[in-house]
């Protein structure tokens, strides 16, 4: 019965013209699901062979604001989660401080790997490792990003610029505002930065009311 319904209104919107259908938001979670499943033992580059556990990502399917960092950690790794150990404490917390929580939001990472000894993605790793990425902003379709760190930043934004230029100014992602902060790790290495960073949170919060509603 319910079948018949449905048949009938997507004949009806095929006969105005309208050929694609977007799944409903319920199914997003469903896709990145099936997506997180089948990549789960992925050997496209050489990062595959330190992983315990591939990192896919976590959050709203449904997320306005998508939260992009670097690759896994020792953490990550054994958990299989995004941003759990020391950095993602921070995270959590960062994100707080802007009046978002982690379930709210999308938090992905370039690499879902591991790096060896937690060093940079190199740049094969990360090509070969961006169409998941990639795949998961186009089901998702968030409306603003953050980029945390400069892997995130210079990766997406093909760029070579440096923390401070990034920093100043909002970029577009596939026409999405993106905004880069320093990535958390890097805050507790280095404390003095905090202070920028709570700058950048409050430009990205108040672009986020302005993008959310309308003023
Ligand atoms: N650092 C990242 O960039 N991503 C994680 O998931 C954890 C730490
Ligand atoms: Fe595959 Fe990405 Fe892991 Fe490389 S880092 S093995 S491309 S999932």
């Amino acid at each position: 019965m319910l079948n018949k319904v449905i048949k009938q209104q997507l004949e009806l919107l095929l006969q105005s013209g309208i050929k694609e259908v977007y799944p409903p938001v319920c199914q997003k979670g469903q896709r990145l699901d099936e997506l997180a499943a089948r990549y789960r033992n992925c050997q496209k580059c050489e990062l595959a062979k330190g992983r315990t556990k591939l990192v896919y990502g976590e959050g709203n399917p449904d997320a306005f604001i998508m939260i992009i960092g670097e690759g896994p950690g020792a953490s990550e790794d054994l958990s299989g989660r995004p941003f759990v150990g020391k950095a993602g404490e921070l995270l959590t917390k960062m994100l707080a401080a802007i009046h978002l929580s982690r379930e709210e939001v999308y938090i992905g990472n370039i690499v879902k790997c591991r790096p060896p000894s937690n060093r940079n993605p190199l740049p094969e790793e990360r090509l070969a490792c961006l169409p998941y990425l990639l795949e998961q902003i186009s089901i998702i379709q968030p409306k603003l990003l953050l980029f945390m760190g400069l892997v995130a930043a210079q990766t997406l934004l093909q760029t070579s610029e440096n923390m401070g230029e990034l920093r100043k100014r909002e970029h577009l992602f596939q026409n999405i505002p993106a905004f880069v902060t320093y990535h958390p790790a890097a805050l507790l290495r280095n404390p003095n930065w905090k202070h920028g960073a709570w700058a950048d949170l409050q430009k990205f919060e108040q672009r986020y009311y302005q993008l959310r509603d309308g003023s």
